[in-house]
């Protein structure tokens, strides 16, 4: 059933953008500029979060800085996809301390997926004293208000209440690369993978109306954005829930239209819902990349049932086979679950067989992390940290193994890359599958596609160089 999304009214973001306004006038009246750092952790999602956090920031007058040091406002964008993530915030948190003390005036805010979660939100509370503010991802849009107490009543303030999740349209947005942009298409997630905190944290999936995304894409190409990576934690859900009947495929090609030389990427894909439209679509539009990053997570049919993941084996296996045969040229990528719960040496050794059959150009490993109020976190398991690590590192060895291979196959073939920035004394640039290339050339070329021959590879990277004239 079609669900209506609820949309935060134009008057509510009115207000908000009348509190900027407000935390301008506190500064000025200090004849103060005041300053801003904000960290971010996790995913790309994360990464587009931080950029609207820093457009309200600099709507409110602050200057971005990269440093937490002397900074007049400190926000940590958390991430709560796995414990080792918790734990860098909470200890990078604590150092926080000092720098409050170096400067008093110093408000610390933490928000983003670990914001969530009710057992690290009474942490904060109970010993963490110096953070003024906690805010959970379905109120970054009430960051004006936030921040506005915060200076003026002078209390901290939670503003954590779990909603099901609503879309803000026009807050205010400082991007960090505008040859290279993030969009959101959608937010949240319905999945609920046995082992994932997203859901919990990031509330239900909703659709932004095709019509914004357009609007946002077309404003991006005409201020001379090359490349847009469409973001959603399942893009191939995108529509489901809105009144208009359109889907991804219909989306890509609806952006593919839009004028201008321009590449579209998107991610993640959940193969539970990719299928022959999405990559008949892609192999019939030149601006669509010929890379798909498409989470398997096991080899394991029987795993994959206990993840919830809603395809077995045969099916994802299918799936590559036909996105392969309609684009020979495709570059692939994935994420894997090592030491899921259960996992036995033989389920394991079906993930190290789907890999080598497949052949991932690279591939996101991760060893399973209990998380609080998930499934996962109270199913048995046996097997031991040692044991688990002894997969991974198998796992990473067979993987680095066919990067190499792979890579090394690019070596003598023309490619054309988008030139995107500088490394030390190289340009760095990437092929349309994502692939990064190194080489020399002058900076003046940064922001062209441009034909670059591949001289050499490692597991990681590729080195090149240009074709013809610069
Ligand atoms: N929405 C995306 C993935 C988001 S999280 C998708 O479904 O593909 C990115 C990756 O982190 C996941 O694909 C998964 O491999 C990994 N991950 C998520 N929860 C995890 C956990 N509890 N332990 C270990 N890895 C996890
Ligand atoms: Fe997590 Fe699964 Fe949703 Fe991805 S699809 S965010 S892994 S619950
Ligand atoms: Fe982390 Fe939240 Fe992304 S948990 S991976 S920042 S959606």
């Amino acid at each position: 059933m079609k669900q209506r999304t609820t949309i935060i009214a134009d008057v509510q973001l009115e207000e908000q953008l009348a509190f900027c306004d407000k935390i301008r006038g506190y500064w000025h009246e200090k004849n103060i500029v005041p300053t801003a750092y904000v960290e971010t952790y996790g995913c790309q999602q994360n990464e587009a979060d931080s950029e609207r956090i820093r457009g309200i920031l600099s709507e409110s007058g602050y200057a971005i800085t990269d440093n937490a040091e002397g900074a007049d406002v400190v926000v940590m964008n958390t991430c709560a996809i796995r414990e080792h993530a918790e734990q860098r915030v909470f200890g990078n948190l604590g150092a926080l301390t000092h720098t409050k003390r170096r400067h008093p005036r110093q408000k610390i805010f933490l928000c983003g997926c670990m914001a969530g979660q009710d057992h690290v939100v009474q942490r904060i509370k109970k010993s963490f004293p110096h953070v003024d503010g906690v805010f959970s991802t379905h109120h970054l849009w009430q960051f004006p208000e936030i921040l506005h107490r915060v200076l003026t009543v002078g209390k901290r303030t939670y503003y954590v209440e779990d909603e099901a999740g609503s879309i803000a349209e026009g807050l205010p947005q400082l991007r960090d690369n505008m040859l290279k942009a993030w969009v959101s298409i959608m937010y949240g997630c319905n999945n609920f993978c046995t082992y994932c905190i997203v859901p919990y944290v990031r509330g239900r999936e909703r659709s932004r109306k095709c019509e914004d995304i357009l609007a946002e894409c077309r404003t991006l190409i005409e201020s001379g954005t090359k490349e847009i990576t469409l973001l959603g934690q399942n893009v191939n859900s995108y529509g489901k829930d809105l009144e208009e009947n359109i889907d991804f495929s219909d989306l890509l090609t609806r952006i593919a239209e839009i004028p201008g030389d321009f590449l579209i990427r998107f991610m993640t894909s959940h193969p539970r819902d990719a299928g022959k439209k999405l990559f008949d679509t892609m192999a019939a539009s030149s601006k669509i990349a010929k890379q798909l990053h498409l989470p398997f997570q096991s080899g394991s049919s029987r795993v994959l049932k206990a993840m919830n993941r809603h395809y077995d084996r045969e099916k994802y296996l299918n799936l590559v086979e036909y996105a392969k045969s309609v684009m020979p040229e495709l570059v692939l990528t994935s994420d894997v679950i090592v030491g899921f719960p259960g996992e036995t040496e033989e389920e394991f050794e079906e993930t190290i067989s789907l890999i080598e059959q497949v052949r991932y150009d690279s591939l996101f490993t991760f060893i399973f992390s209990p998380r609080v109020g998930t499934p996962a976190a109270s199913m048995v398991d046996p097997t031991t940290k040692e044991e688990k690590n002894r997969r991974f590192d198998r796992l990473c060895a067979v993987q680095n193994r066919i990067s190499e291979d792979i890579h090394t196959g690019y070596i003598g073939k023309t490619m054309r890359c988008l030139i995107d920035g500088q490394d030390n004394e190289f340009l760095t640039a990437r092929t349309e599958g994502g692939r990064l290339v190194r080489l020399h050339g002058s900076e003046a070329l940064i922001g062209q596609f441009k034909d670059i021959t591949i001289t050499g590879a490692t597991t990681w990277s590729l080195t090149g160089s240009l074709v013809g004239k610069e």
